[in-house]
């Protein structure tokens, strides 16, 4: 069972400069909140209670205004900040003490995931014991992403990291989830030719050892990556277009801690008085 967390939202940000000159790409929005409220809410929707934030140097305090400890929500959340972006295995080299002896999930900072049956994707996800699992999308540019081809019973067969020569169409979304081993391979890698430890080669030590498994997001669920200036617009009016149609909100943190109960009504009451007279506070207190 995966009760450990990490959000990574590091990394230099510059396809999104001037924007991330001063403030974290994470901390940008994606209509009406900040990016790292869209992972946050994944891993509490898979009921992930332990979660260590990795940032920039220099950008905690940014974040601890807006997601103090967690208390708010009843969960609890730690922080560590990364020097150089040395690649997304560097997670698990900085944050083996959080680690410490159980399995871990992880989401980068910048991914967006929604869908009917994900909720249902994250808690079977999270049952696991040993090996890793990786979540997969079909993309129209797979040469974007890190990508894997299956067989017919879902086995991954072959990965790489933006392929130049396509091989298959479904894209490694960055959501993972590891066992404890994951903290001693991602020690074993080597830089690659970027100079970055690389997700793909440690993906690679499970898929050698006939332990790399994965799940799909179907055409009824979205994955959108916001690494782009324009993907962030994008999913921007994605999520306006649904929250105004539905009136309910994606990535409503305290909506969820609340419908997990981890939270009571006096909690939603401090909150809206946190966020003060806005729409997110209004929706807050329609759930009162
Ligand atoms: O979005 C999914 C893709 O994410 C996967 O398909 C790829 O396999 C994976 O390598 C990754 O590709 P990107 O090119 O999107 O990675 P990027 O370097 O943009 O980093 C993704 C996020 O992680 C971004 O929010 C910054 C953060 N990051 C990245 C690195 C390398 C860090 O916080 N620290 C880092 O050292």
């Amino acid at each position: 069972m995966i009760k450990k967390g990490i959000i990574l939202a590091g990394g230099k940000g510059t396809r999104m400069s001037p924007l991330t000159k001063a403030v974290n790409k994470q901390l940008l929005p994606i209509y009406d909140k900040p990016l790292i409220f869209y992972p946050l809410s994944i891993l509490m929707l898979a009921k992930i209670k332990d979660i260590l934030i990795i940032v920039n140097k220099g950008q905690l305090e940014q974040y601890k205004k807006i997601l103090p400890n967690g208390k708010n929500l009843g969960i609890k959340i730690s922080y560590l900040e990364q020097v150089k972006p040395r690649g997304l295995p560097d997670a698990f080299i900085l944050g083996e003490n959080f680690v410490g002896k159980q399995n871990v999930a992880m989401i980068l900072g910048d991914n967006f995931f929604y869908g009917q049956s994900l909720s249902k994707l994250l808690l079977s996800s999270i049952k696991l014991i040993k090996g890793a699992k990786v979540v997969l999308h079909k993309v129209l540019k797979p040469e974007l992403f890190g990508v894997a081809k299956i067989n017919i019973k879902n086995k991954i067969i072959k990965i790489k990291e933006k392929p130049k020569k396509f091989f298959s169409d479904l894209a490694i979304t960055g959501l993972y989830f590891f066992d404890n081993s994951v903290v001693k391979y991602a020690k074993k890698l080597k830089p690659s030719k970027r100079g970055e430890l690389e997700i793909v080669d440690l993906l690679n030590f499970y898929k050698s050892k006939n332990q790399l498994s994965a799940d799909l997001i179907g055409r009824g669920g979205a994955w959108l990556d916001t690494g782009s200036m324009e993907d962030f617009y994008k999913t921007s009016n994605f999520v306006s277009a649904i929250e105004n149609r539905q009136g309910l909100k994606i990535a409503c943190l305290e909506e969820i801690a609340f419908n997990n109960k981890w939270i009571n009504k006096k909690n939603l009451k401090e909150a809206i008085k946190f966020y003060g007279n806005c729409d997110y506070s209004k929706y807050l207190s329609k759930l009162l």
